[in-house]
């Protein structure tokens, strides 16, 4: 697919991180329509006020408010209706409210999106893809989560510090629940093709702590949030780095959540592994090797989220 004319967004929640995803999707000039939808109808109009000011210093972007039936013919519907945490919740504490969100509002776009690709942002997002997938009976590339695309951000800045290199030259990832549950890969995590261990003596370094960055990693959302109650800047360029690797027929590899049915002896659950995602949307998971510790940790957490989908009432 090429980048064209009639590239179509829809925001769905015009909160601080769907505002801030508007934001991060007009400054990249990646879509021609750009739609903003929320319960609070003045606060979709305002937020798009404001943006489309900026007319005169960006790529041409029609930005409008609108209601459900204005997301027709989206690319792509990013979902970020819902409540965030507060200090002291985790994002699990959030499932009653954010799926019952969810559940009122995806039967009103399917009736305009079936052929768009969702990506769910609301947390806890593990549950609420599966939860979309579910209700929506869309194909599973179709419907999936920013997952821990953050979190792999979050570990590879970390990583750079400790190397002294660039973030886009260390190729980590975090998978599993974006959420406490994560699990850093750290027997795949590399530089320039070498291994941490082999990286760090040749620069002379002292191992890496990897619980303390492994907790640094987990804990930043609480961290930003006890200062300043919420994090949007962040995931709304996650969310731009995924709309672009669509809309764009990129092949990106990006730990997305996604259906994992039947690998690594997970069954029927929505978790973030390395993906390829492109055009089609989330085309393949990639099925990397891990230790057996890592393998473990990661059934933990799909545990972890099966354990909350049997209390949601889909
Ligand atoms: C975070 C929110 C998006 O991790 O869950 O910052």
């Amino acid at each position: 697919m090429k980048l064209q004319k009639g590239v179509k967004i829809a925001v769905i929640g015009a909160g601080q991180v769907g505002a801030s995803a508007a934001f991060a999707i007009l400054a990249s000039g990646l879509a021609s329509d750009l739609v903003l939808v929320d319960v609070n109808k003045e606060k979709a109009a305002g937020e798009a006020m404001d943006l489309g000011d900026a007319a005169a210093f960006i790529k041409p972007l029609d930005i409008y408010s609108g209601d459900y039936e204005d997301c027709q013919g989206a690319n792509i519907v990013v979902f970020t209706a819902g409540a965030n945490q507060k200090p002291g919740e985790t994002r699990l504490d959030l499932v009653n409210k954010n799926i019952a969100i969810l559940k009122e509002s995806l039967p009103h776009l399917l009736k305009y999106c079936g052929k768009s690709i969702f990506l769910m942002v609301a947390n806890p997002v593990d549950i609420l893809t599966y939860a979309a997938l579910k209700i929506s009976g869309l194909p599973q590339s179709q419907v999936f989560g920013s997952g821990t695309v953050l979190d792999t951000s979050r570990f590879r800045s970390e990583l750079s510090q400790y190397c002294g290199v660039e973030p886009r030259n260390v190729h980590a990832y975090i998978v599993g629940e974006h959420g406490d549950s994560q699990v850093p890969l750290w027997s795949t995590a590399n530089v320039a093709g070498m291994g941490l261990e082999q990286f760090s003596k040749l620069r002379g370094l002292e191992p890496v702590n990897r619980q303390e960055v492994a907790h640094r990693v987990r804990t930043a959302a609480y961290e930003i949030i006890q200062r300043k109650e919420a994090t949007y800047y962040a995931i709304a360029f996650a969310i731009k780095r995924i709309c672009e690797s669509i809309l764009r027929d990129e092949n990106s590899i990006l730990s997305v959540s996604g259906l994992v049915d039947g690998i690594y002896g997970i069954q029927d659950c929505c978790l973030s592994l390395p993906c390829i995602v492109n055009g089609s949307g989330r085309e393949q998971v990639l099925a990397l090797s891990m230790s057996e510790e890592e393998k473990a940790a990661l059934r933990n957490s799909a545990a972890t989220l099966k354990d909350v989908l049997k209390q949601v009432n889909l």
